[in-house]
């Protein structure tokens, strides 16, 4: 395993389309566990490989709740939404920025894991907001061009 650079606001990567992944091989499971590594040591909720720098459809996702594994998904679709929320969001690609924006309130997808697996993930709240985030990522758009108007906040970190 591996800590991998994160790609940051102005990285033009962040705006491309992250492509499908036909076979989930032992390079799939590792990217899958660097990016589990790497989010861990920031402290992040969820992370998408092409803030990694690699165009595939992957992400990982942890919400540190009790009992709650991380989830490694792969090829990701959203199947169904329910309601919305207003949350405060941030993102690792954008350390310094913290703003509202609006999400559904439970969400379905499905996906694969990583031994290849189709699984189906309902989510609500914070599992719903990251994950819709995350697919977000996959295809090249990110949190800052969709948060509600007047609610961006500038951290300044020491
Ligand atoms: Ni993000």
């Amino acid at each position: 395993m591996a800590i991998r650079i994160i790609r940051t606001e102005g990285d033009e990567i962040l705006k491309k389309k992250s492509r499908e992944v036909e076979i989930v091989d032992e390079k799939i499971r590792e990217l899958a566990e660097d990016m589990l590594e790497t989010m861990h040591k920031l402290n992040g909720v969820g992370l998408a490989a092409v803030q990694v720098g690699i165009l595939k459809r992957v992400i990982v996702i942890d919400t540190y709740e009790e009992g709650v594994e991380p989830f490694v998904l792969i090829n990701p679709e959203i199947i169904k939404t329910k309601g919305e929320q207003t949350v405060e969001e941030g993102c690792l690609s954008f350390p310094n920025k913290f703003a509202k924006v609006l999400r559904p309130k439970e969400v379905t997808i499905k996906a694969l894991n990583k031994d290849g697996k189709k699984i189906e993930v309902k989510g609500k709240d914070l599992l719903a907001q990251a994950i819709c985030h995350e697919i977000d990522h996959l295809n090249g758009e990110v949190f800052i061009d969709k948060i509600i108007p007047g609610t961006l906040e500038l951290i300044t970190q020491e």
